[in-house]
């Protein structure tokens, strides 16, 4: 986790920096730290809290701000607490050279053993002050230049890292280099600057020129010089491949809305469509998939699927095991990659991995993915984030086209993930002919229809803030559905913990009485999905059950309900679809509720306590 930044060229780099790392605030928000080269001397602020705060002590301090050069960190902590020192970017001992790092340095304690041994002190308890004490030992031993001792040390280092390093007496490079973590390179036009971030978004406005690092990639980039890229551990060098973004500055701001959660979610109509255009063609009733046509008799021959993803993104998977099952007759089992990776897991050849990821990132995810490929398996990637790490170490994958997901509380992401998996399941049963032509134009036609079901079901936000506002104060909640909609239950009870700090629990509704009943009471707000398709009559006796023991029914129905609305305290209606699409709908009310709930407690909705968007350490 964690964001880097850092700029080198003609520009006063400090507004750069800043915005950047405001920008990259999603990827951890516990303390934060810019340094600034003047011509003269490193300039050097950091504290604990946010970028704001970090914003608030340089604009007391002009000098602060100078330079054509400077690395800027937004830390979300694993070495070391919070604090001002722990912050990065960290000099060496000797203070010729700055770092900022984004990863976790695993052997950080027998490396800060030997540097003791050898006479350095250190400020802060951070792995990432070892790693650039050892790059200035061995800048020293070896009397070589920054690029040379940054891959040298890097040679003794386990873990991962995306850095930046910056050395006075060569004011005119920074190094970057790259295992685990991701890092961009933005070149200007000549190699007249360079920008350096751990994604693009921090650049979009100055370059569309890009260079993403692969692993054990060091790169070498000076002002006005080619770049340099070699392999750290053989010395080669590598071509560099500049890539043209297509990201957007609008994609990447709130665009009017008080929070990127909700403009997110008002997204999903659109992305949802961004999803599944020029895949998804009704008028000549096939689905076109380059990623899965390209595999087909590995996905057709397949003895199972087996989904590897984490929160959110595992929830997506949830469904899918219903939409794969239901379908196309697949067999499909869902894991935890935290668990899949450790739980030496029986994987063969004739398996189809399917890794699920917003970011693309996940470490679980990523290192469960390397499990299977080990193994034999073919691992397609479901990712949003074009060119990211799980996107590249993949066999074969579809990008959900979501457009950047700032918020931490994932939304479009999920919506666009079931879309995917959803065309992909309707993909296989078609091959398979385990869905009938006009079962597969039915799912065609009413897929299309869903963004503006979506569209109509964003205008009950009143109704969900009367709801917010009676069950703000609630301690704990319980969410309830059955079929496709139980992971939607598990979504929305993550959803609501995340950004509220609230208790929730989700459930298969028919297992509420299997424990969790024993916690109904007056004051045990239960939000219920009883859409008309998929167990409605067993639902609706779960909901009686609840009703006898003074719970508070909020209820998820399809439109024209009139059972569950004469017994529950608040209904929230859905459009009518077919019952494999309903998640796509019935998950909509819970975001809004969670993201209202979030507003009225006064809690960070963008970037909640302990969080961070994407999760690179295990
Ligand atoms: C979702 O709201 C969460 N912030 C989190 O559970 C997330 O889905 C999880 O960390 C997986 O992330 P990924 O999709 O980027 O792999």
């Amino acid at each position: 986790m964690c964001g880097i930044t850092g700029y080198i060229g003609y520009r006063d780099a400090y507004p750069i920096v800043i915005n950047g790392l405001k920008r990259l605030e999603y990827r951890g928000y516990d303390s934060s730290g810019i340094m600034m080269y003047d011509g003269k001397a490193m300039n050097l602020s950091k504290t604990k809290g946010k970028v704001a705060d970090l914003e608030f002590i340089v604009n007391n301090e002009e000098k602060r701000k100078a330079g054509k050069i400077g690395l800027g960190h937004t830390r979300w902590a694993t070495h070391g607490v919070p604090n001002d020192t722990n912050s990065h970017p960290h000099f060496s001992e000797h203070g010729d050279l700055a770092i900022v790092h984004n990863g976790i340095i695993e052997n950080y304690d027998t490396l800060k053993k030997e540097l003791t041994r050898r006479g350095y002190t250190f400020k802060s308890d951070t792995d990432t002050e070892v790693l650039i004490n050892l790059i200035q030992e061995v800048k020293k031993n070896n009397k070589c230049k920054l690029g040379k001792a940054v891959q040298i040390a890097l040679t003794n280092v386990v873990g991962a890292y995306a850095i930046a390093v910056f050395d006075i007496t060569k004011p005119n490079e920074l190094v970057i280099a790259k295992l685990g973590s991701p890092i961009a390179i933005g070149v200007g036009k000549e190699n007249s600057e360079f920008f350096v971030a751990s994604d693009a978004s921090p650049f979009i406005e100055y370059t569309k020129n890009a260079i993403y690092l692969e692993d054990e990639e060091l790169a070498i980039v000076k002002v006005g010089k080619d770049i340099e890229v070699r392999k750290i551990m053989d010395d080669s060098m590598v071509d560099t491949n500049i890539q043209t973004l297509k990201m957007s500055l609008e994609q990447i701001e709130k665009g009017g809305y008080d929070h990127f959660m909700l403009k997110e979610i008002h997204e999903q109509p659109k992305a949802i469509i961004d999803t599944y255009r020029g895949r998804m063609l009704p008028d000549q009733g096939i689905i076109k998939m380059s990623g899965v046509d390209d595999h087909l008799a590995k996905f057709l021959n397949a003895d199972r699927i087996i989904i590897i993803a984490c929160g959110t993104s595992w929830h997506a998977g949830l469904v899918a095991e219903y939409l794969f099952e239901d379908m196309a007759r697949i067999p499909v089992e869902v894991e935890y990659a935290s668990e899949f990776r450790y739980r030496n897991p029986i994987v063969t050849s004739k398996d189809v991995v399917i890794a699920i990821s917003q970011s693309g990132e996940t470490a679980d995810t990523l290192a469960a993915i390397k499990l299977a490929k080990s193994k034999g398996a073919f691992v397609f990637g479901v990712c949003n984030v074009v060119g990211s790490s799980i996107a590249r170490e993949t066999h074969a994958g579809s990008y959900t086209h979501a457009g950047p997901e700032i918020g931490v509380a994932s939304t479009k992401a999920f919506t666009t993930q079931i879309t995917v998996l959803s065309l992909i399941a309707l993909k296989l049963a078609k091959e398979k002919g385990t869905l009938s032509t006009s079962a597969f134009q039915n799912y065609l036609r009413t897929l299309a229809h869903i963004p503006s079901q979506i569209e109509q079901l964003l205008k009950i936000d009143d109704t969900v803030k009367e709801i917010a506002a009676a069950y703000k104060d609630a301690k704990n909640c319980l969410y309830l559905g059955r079929g496709f909609n139980f992971p939607v239950a598990l979504e929305g009870a993550l959803k609501l913990k995340e950004i509220s700090y609230i208790h929730a629990e989700g459930y298969p509704a028919a297992e509420m009485k299997h424990g969790p009943i024993a916690l109904i009471d007056e004051n045990m707000p239960i939000f219920v999905i009883a859409t008309n398709k998929g167990h409605y009559e067993k639902v609706v006796s779960n909901i009686q059950e609840i009703k006898s023991r003074s719970g508070k029914i909020i209820a998820v129905v399809t439109e024209g309900d009139t059972q569950v609305k004469e017994i529950a305290d608040h209904v929230i209606e859905i459009p009518e679809t077919l019952e494999a699409l309903t998640p796509l709908l019935t998950t909509i009310p819970f975001q809004l509720l969670s993201y209202h709930i979030a507003v009225m407690l006064n809690k960070n909705v963008d970037q909640p306590r302990n969080l961070a968007k994407s999760v690179t350490v295990e």
